[in-house]
């Protein structure tokens, strides 16, 4: 994107001092989603900066909940299928676990282990990483499904965390970092 357009882009994310817990800048990126001209920018600077070439994966998965508000739409334009990455306790079985920490506490995500094909090829996408906690546990999730994760594409990376370092040697994009 052009500078203009970046900016456009990103003044439609906002910062909520204090939410869920005192100390933590929550930044929220629903206002990017709602307004029309945002939301096709977002979808075009992430389709411009993917991590890897487009026939290097099969498909993408996101992490709910905000992964799962774009990841389709990427997913449709790059000509791609979408694995829903859930919160525990969400999905029917088959599926295997893995848990985590993040800032403000702890989870578990899950995945339908028959829906990530042997050596299917994975780029993981999510709206934002702090500790990197997340999309660890879920490229850990992809590969015991028997996947691999060739990527990473974040809108949002938050500074000082280090969360980048959680994540191996796989290629990752992020459109904006926010201290
Ligand atoms: C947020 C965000 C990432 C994660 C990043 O999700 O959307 O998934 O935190 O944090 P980390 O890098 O420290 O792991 P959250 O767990 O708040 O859930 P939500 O998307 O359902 O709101
Ligand atoms: N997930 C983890 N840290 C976050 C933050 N500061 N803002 C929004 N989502 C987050």
């Amino acid at each position: 994107l052009g500078e203009r357009d970046a900016q456009y882009v990103i003044s439609h994310i906002r910062t909520i001092p204090g939410f869920p817990k005192e100390g933590i800048l929550f930044r929220d990126f629903m206002p990017v989603l709602a307004d029309a001209k945002a939301l096709k920018l977002l979808v075009d600077a992430l389709e411009q900066t993917l991590p890897v070439p487009l026939d290097s994966f099969d498909a993408i998965a996101g992490l709910e909940a905000r992964g799962f508000l774009f990841g389709p739409i990427l997913a449709t334009r790059l000509g791609k299928g979408f694995l829903a990455v859930r919160k525990a306790g969400k999905l029917p079985p088959e599926t295997i676990s893995e848990s985590y920490d993040l800032e403000y506490g702890t989870a578990a995500v899950e995945v339908e282990t028959d829906l990530v094909k042997p050596g299917m090829r994975v780029l993981i996408v999510d709206d934002l990483i702090a500790t990197g906690g997340t999309a660890k546990a879920a490229a850990d999730l992809i590969r015991r499904a028997g996947g691999s994760v060739v990527g990473f594409s974040f809108i949002m990376k938050l500074d000082g965390l280090n969360g980048l370092e959680q994540l191996g040697d796989v290629p990752s994009s992020t459109l904006v970092t926010m201290p």
